[in-house]
């Protein structure tokens, strides 16, 4: 028997300290100092006594602006990217509307769109090149189209759009007078990122976060960018209208001026990482990793020729060997039961503990799936 998500989450939480987190694509190697002195601040002050600045702390905005260059459009605060998805999915789609949308996705975006009486229309992307491309994108827009959502880099996958596709895309967009929603939570892990927003400004709705980049995952704060008119649609379903939280701003603000000081050694961090993991993967009968290089912090491991759920899997590192990583089933409908997710923003010290813990980890299953005896 599997444990359902919410008890590994529980289970995870519990025993923090001794879990090795490869579970929610979280970066654990930000260096903390700038960070925790910025909150430190905020506390000594009491900033929390006081609502912030409704409309975001304006050296924070500014900050947000410049690390994304002016094309994106305003930048607008929220409790995490996923409230910006919230909101923007919530304001432009009605009922009956399709979304082109990907099969393995995020899928909380997917319940939003349906929250809206709208459908997500997927492209099946389990197989090379692992994204969407403008040509499938095309052949699945209809009449009722009214979106497309590209998540650049992917989560699960990790694949990321070389900047000639997400143009191709930004034109379908544009061409279709389509709304693309671009999610760009983990385009600081990718080389040479290109934003939608460059070439279809009037269509896109550009969503970040701090969590994955900065590291602030905990503290809840990320946003959305677009050109007024459509900014002015969206912020009506603003449900912060009293600000966000001061701490998030003050710890965000603090980690976007030092950015530039750590992102590569982050970078640097997570793509050794991500080499030990294919060479760990390599040894093991049955596993693969469908796209490698990652252009984000996490991948997706193909398990299904060694006959162990992804559940099974889960459950064993983590209860067994304090290795968190994700079963499939939460970011796929179709494939979910093939892989499991794990991201590597962690200290190398997490990686070795997967390295140790995976090989057993399918040996054990693979031995216990065979030896039970069959039922008529
Ligand atoms: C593609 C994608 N978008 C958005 C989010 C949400 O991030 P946040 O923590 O900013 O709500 C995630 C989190 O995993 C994600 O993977």
């Amino acid at each position: 028997m599997s444990t359902p998500a919410s008890d590994a989450f529980r289970y995870a939480h519990a025993h923090r300290d001794e879990i090795a987190w490869l579970s929610q694509n979280t970066n654990h190697l930000v260096p903390p100092e700038p960070i925790q002195a910025a909150v430190e601040a905020a506390l000594r002050d009491r900033r929390y006594q006081g609502y912030p600045l409704a409309t975001g702390d304006p050296e924070l905005l500014d900050a947000i602006a410049k690390d994304f260059g002016s094309r994106a459009g305003t930048p607008f605060l929220t409790g995490g990217g996923t409230e910006a998805l919230y909101m923007t999915t919530r304001a432009l789609l009605g009922p009956g509307d399709e979304v082109i949308a990907s099969d393995p996705s995020y899928l909380i975006i997917h319940r939003f769109i349906e929250l809206c009486g709208a459908v997500p229309k997927t492209v099946d992307i389990y197989a090379p090149p692992y994204r969407l491309t403008a040509d499938r994108v095309k052949e699945a827009v209809g009449p009722r189209t009214k979106m497309i959502l590209l998540i650049d880099p992917l989560n699960p996958l990790g694949s990321g759009y070389p900047r000639e596709e997400v143009r191709a895309i930004a034109e379908v967009a544009h061409d279709r007078r389509l709304v693309l929603l671009n999610d760009v939570t983990y385009r600081d892990f990718s080389d040479g990122h290109a934003l939608a927003a460059e070439f279809a400004p009037e269509e896109t709705v550009t969503i970040w976060s701090v969590s994955k980049n900065c590291g602030l995952a905990g503290l809840r704060l990320g946003g959305l960018m677009a050109r007024p008119e459509l900014l002015q649609k969206i912020a009506r379903f603003n449900t912060n209208d009293l600000g966000v939280n001061v701490l998030a701003q003050a710890a965000a603000l603090a980690a976007l001026r030092t950015k530039p000081g750590w992102i590569g050694e982050v970078v640097r961090q997570t793509r050794a990482n991500g080499a030990r993991i294919r060479d760990v993967v390599a040894q093991v009968p049955g596993t693969s990793l469908p796209v490698y290089p990652s252009r984000a912090n996490m991948m997706v491991i193909d398990i299904a020729s060694t006959g162990v759920t992804p559940d099974a899997v889960q459950d064993e590192m983590l209860h067994r060997h304090g290795v968190f990583v994700r079963a499939g089933n939460y970011l796929s409908p179709t494939h979910g039961k093939q892989f499991v997710r794990l991201s590597f923003s962690n200290p190398p010290a997490d990686i070795e503990r997967f390295a140790t813990a995976f090989p057993l980890t399918i040996e054990t299953l693979r031995r216990a799936a065979t030896a039970t005896p069959r039922t008529a």
